[in-house]
């Protein structure tokens, strides 16, 4: 058993020293509530390819890129001399550009079901867009979305997102609406109806009793914030065909699964057709393109009866970097790439995992894919608080001593980018892999000798 002494050390003075200047500036020391880790926030300095650097020099093989967007790697070159050439021509116009048009050309011609799309530039405005066209085009007010599912930080997509307390989402027959944090009014709260992913009897009946008020279910095809818990055999046709029978729009959210899963995202890998989509993340390779479009009808309500704007859609740089991006995607096994080498890293840590005789399951897709401890395979979000995510949570920052960069929450997925195939990243991954498990074990089995020597102690009379 190797004793907590020798476990690696990052360096971090430099760190912490920016950390402590930041929080006089920015609340949290970072400018996401998602990258406010208290003294251990990090600060990067640089990427290349599928690694990454802190500002105190530690290197990392990088398995949360950006949390998904750098599908080819960081600074990719081919992209990057695009967005460049592009760029000294002006940046900004609040005027249209033949790179917009060439995107969301690429958009449709990928997906190939996508009649037409416009540019936001977050994931966050494509779907708030996305929930105001469908109540428009149905005349209701009401969205289904999913419990554990995340669409972005707008009033309408911050409820039961991700709590750790699961007993906050209410009663499993019978789901509230939990807000995440202050803010958001009730009466936007009212709109949004949680459901549970994989069950599709209770949409069913939910469908029944309120149908007539439901405008558009929204889902993300995987959890892709619990670790991408996959849909069971059949769930996204039967939810097709239950939208469907009562009129209700259905919305993929393929922000993190577009242009991953596949060329035309989840949509083409689990062969549904959905009414409306919103993309970001992999179509930009880490620039911030998003994009939201759907069927010809629903779209043609704007510009004229809908409202969708920004002074930055569009923009040069996110038009150029989606265009490049997307062009690589069409044309080059960039994800065949891609999907090949999570399976190559997932075959490194099954051995591992076997060998150490831990119980677990693999979530979601090679190239976007979560490790749960636990016997049972989850099915919605509910099931991370059966999963053993404290053991999760020390392995993955066990890995950041060791070289290797995953997300520290369990929920989040490690991220497959092209250039991971181009070196050593696999099996570095591996091996900080191993080494942080076998850590991680270790002190459990040390804390629980520790506890029984107590309990022995404590209770010398035995009995
Ligand atoms: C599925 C999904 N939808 C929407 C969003 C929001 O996108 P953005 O962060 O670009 O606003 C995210 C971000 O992680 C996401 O994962």
């Amino acid at each position: 058993m190797a004793s907590p002494a020798d476990r690696p050390q990052l360096a971090r003075a430099r760190q912490l020293e920016l950390y402590r200047r930041a929080v006089r500036t920015l609340p949290g020391g970072a400018n996401s509530n998602f990258r406010t880790w208290g003294d251990d926030t990090i600060y990067m300095d640089r990427g290349a390819g599928g690694r990454v650097w802190d500002i105190d020099g530690n290197e990392y093989v990088d398995l949360r890129m950006g949390y998904g967007p750098v599908i080819l790697g960081h600074g990719d070159a081919r992209v990057d001399d695009h967005v460049n050439e592009r760029m000294r021509r002006g940046v900004s116009f609040s005027l249209t550009t033949e790179d917009e048009v060439r995107a969301m050309e690429l958009v449709c011609e990928l997906t190939g079901w996508v009649d037409m799309a416009r540019m936001t530039v977050s994931g966050t405005e494509a779907t708030m867009h996305l929930m105001r066209l469908a109540r428009a085009y149905t005349g209701r007010n009401k969205i289904v979305k999913f419990e554990g599912q995340y669409h972005g930080v707008h009033d309408y997509a911050l409820i039961s997102v991700s709590p750790d307390n699961m007993a906050e989402l209410g009663d499993a027959d019978n789901p509230v609406r939990l807000t995440w944090g202050r803010g958001i009014p009730e009466a936007v709260a009212d709109t949004i109806i949680p459901a549970r992913f994989n069950n599709i009897d209770r949409l069913r009946r939910l469908f029944e009793r309120e149908g007539h008020d439901i405008a558009a279910v929204i889902v993300e095809p995987v959890l892709g914030n619990a670790q991408g818990i996959m849909p069971q055999e059949g769930f996204h046709r039967e939810l097709r065909a239950l939208t469907q029978e009562f009129g209700i729009l259905e919305i993929f959210d393929e922000v993190k699964t577009g242009f991953r899963f596949a060329r035309g995202g989840a949509a083409e890998y689990f062969g549904i057709t959905p009414d409306l989509a919103s993309f970001a993340k992999a179509m930009g390779n880490g620039y911030p393109a998003a994009a939201f479009g759907g069927k010809r009808e629903i779209m043609s309500l704007l510009p004229e009866k809908v409202s969708h704007g920004g002074t930055y859609a569009g923009n040069r740089v996110a038009a150029a970097a989606a265009v490049k991006t997307l062009e690589i995607i069409r044309d080059t096994d960039a994800l065949e790439t891609v999907h090949a080498t999570g399976r190559r890293l997932q075959d490194g840590l099954r051995e591992v995992l076997n060998e150490a005789g831990v119980a677990y399951h693999f979530t979601g897709h090679p190239s976007m894919f979560g490790i749960m401890f636990t016997e049972k395979v989850a099915t919605e979000y509910r099931d991370w608080a059966d999963t053993d995510h404290a053991l999760y949570d020390a392995v993955a920052v066990g890995m950041h001593a060791r070289g290797a960069m995953p997300e520290p929450d369990s929920r989040e997925p490690w991220f497959m980018c092209e250039a991971h195939a181009a070196d050593d990243s696999v099996d570095r991954a591996v091996t900080a892999f191993e080494a942080s498990l076998r850590a991680a074990l270790d002190d459990r089995a040390r804390e629980t000798a520790g506890v029984s020597a107590q309990g022995a102690m404590s209770h010398p009379a035995g009995g």
